[in-house]
């Protein structure tokens, strides 16, 4: 609850104002917290929590696998774009899950009649980085570990993998359903660096040290499950098209579900909930967009996890000006966090974000996260194409609704509910700077979002929201705050300029 916010929107809206970013900005308030002191923590939805309340965009030139795991180990999540078929995206959200090795459920194994040469000659020609194989019989039995240890002590190339090894009966094993923790506690005690699981006389996985430390060192923040692998969610559309996607995608260890269709308050959205909760009541379900309080809610009764808002705002979008409809992004976040008070459904802020101020608004306006589309697309890790400008890189940036991504992908038409006959694009294509890794231009929004906390003196994001206070831009002061009467030489690298 935030008071002054109700009542500064009551005030907006019995004049019939609705408000975007840049109408509004945040009063600053006294404080004893430093930026450094802050934590973003947040919510994507009902039961997957974010360390950075930053999400990727379902689109095809903003999340593939890259970066999804850039974005899950800065804490936030990456949503997979649905323009690929069914066993590819699967496919893109195994490379997530699979990136941070906390448990190998499958691991490469040798067998003990190979020769160390022959080992050492697949690993160069695959490219594996890693030194430590588990040894299997052709029957299936797990017989020992050769390890980078073993491997530095031999200088004779010809010698058997068998006798290099340790085997089975010298190593320290564990139960199949050991924990990353407890993995990690008999590697300390036994000075032992890969525990396998041993189920009876087959391999049941192994835990590796050097991915347990990356983990649990909590290095760079990462989004971690239960296994302490990375998160990610993919975008699976309605109907029969998001049961076929969620059922290959469950398989994998999806975290989350989108539903993403341009108009969320709907009938079918409300089915495809259901019918996705009732047959993976353990996965989290996300669906939009809506920009009403009402629709918000009627998404949350529905069974949303998370709801995601944003008609209209996005960078790419041309949803107001083709079909009239709306709503600034800025009001329709407040309303719709509003009506879900109470209900533990967190509202994601989608589309229209333009720099980190922004994200600092939608947050203290009520969103748990904010879905980033334009500010991400220019990263290394994003998949679209990259064209060289006048000497000068730019990516390749569209919106799932413009008329190439439609061409490209059927789901683009499902989710734009455009007939397959004729074509009334709601998004443009573009092209937006290249720059550079997405672990940079997160940082900088970092930096921004917890100067902003520092302003207000909100050590939480809990405490943004009931401190907040905004106020009315009027033109001249928008102008203001943007560098002024100045010739920029030097952009920095979080602002891009008017
Ligand atoms: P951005 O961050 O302002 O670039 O907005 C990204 C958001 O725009 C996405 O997360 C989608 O919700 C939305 N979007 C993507 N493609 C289209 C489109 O073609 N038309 C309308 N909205 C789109």
């Amino acid at each position: 609850m935030n008071k002054e916010l109700d009542r500064f929107f009551k005030k907006q809206e019995e004049l019939g104002i609705m408000l975007t970013y840049d109408d509004v900005r945040l009063r600053s308030e006294h404080s004893n917290v430093l930026p450094a002191d802050t934590d973003p923590k947040s919510r994507l939805s009902k039961n997957i929590a974010l360390n950075f309340p930053v999400v990727s965009a379902a689109m095809d030139t903003v999340t593939t696998a890259s970066t999804a795991i850039a974005m899950a180990e800065f804490g936030g999540i990456g949503i997979l774009h649905r323009g690929l078929s069914v066993e590819r995206q699967a496919e893109e959200a195994a490379r997530v899950k699979h990136y941070l090795n906390g448990l190998i459920p499958d691991p490469i194994t040798v067998s003990p009649d190979e020769t160390v040469a022959a080992v050492l000659a697949k690993r160069e020609a695959k490219g594996w980085r890693f030194r430590s194989f588990p040894v299997v019989t052709a029957k299936g039995e797990f017989v020992g570990l050769i390890t980078g240890h073993d491997f530095d002590f031999i200088t004779d190339g010809d010698i058997k993998v068998k006798d290099a090894m340790t085997p089975l009966a010298r190593l320290v094993t564990a139960k199949p359903k050991t924990t990353l923790e407890q993995a990690a506690a008999l590697m300390k005690q036994h000075r032992q660096k890969v525990i396998p699981l041993v189920d009876g006389k087959k391999l049941a996985g192994v835990y590796v040290r050097a991915d347990l430390e990356r983990i649990m060192s909590g290095k760079g923040n990462h989004n971690v499950d239960r296994n302490g692998r990375l998160r990610v969610g993919a975008a699976v559309g309605v109907g029969d098209g998001a049961l076929l996607r969620a059922a290959e995608l469950s398989k994998v260890g999806c975290d989350v579900f989108h539903i993403d269709t341009a108009h969320g308050d709907s009938k079918n959205v409300f089915s495809t909930i259901k019918e996705l909760k009732k047959k993976y009541p353990k996965i989290d379900v996300i669906a939009g967009n809506v920009s009403s309080g009402d629709g918000a809610l009627r998404l949350a009764k529905a069974g949303a996890d998370g709801v995601l808002v944003g008609q209209g705002p996005g960078s790419i979008c041309t949803t107001r000006i083709v079909a009239g409809i709306g709503v600034p992004q800025v009001s329709a976040v407040y309303e719709c966090a509003k009506a879900l008070r109470g209900t533990g459904v967190p509202v994601i802020a989608d589309g229209g974000i333009r720099n980190s101020g922004d994200i600092v608004i939608a947050l203290s306006v009520g969103a748990s996260a904010v879905m980033l589309g334009k500010l991400l697309a220019g990263t290394e890790e994003a998949p679209g194409e990259t064209r060289l400008i006048n000497g000068v890189q730019y990516k390749v940036y569209r919106g799932m609704g413009s008329l190439e991504a439609m061409l490209q992908n059927p789901s683009s038409l499902e989710r734009y509910r455009v007939s397959a006959k004729k074509f009334v694009p709601e998004g443009v294509v573009s092209t937006v700077p290249y720059q550079g890794t997405l672990r940079a231009v997160l940082e900088q929004y970092a930096g921004g979002i917890r100067q902003g906390m520092g302003y207000i003196g909100a050590a939480t994001l809990d405490e943004l929201r009931k401190k907040a206070r905004l106020f009315r831009m009027t033109g001249a002061g928008l102008n203001e705050s943007h560098p002024h009467d100045v010739l920029i030489s030097h952009l920095p690298p979080n602002y891009s300029g008017k």
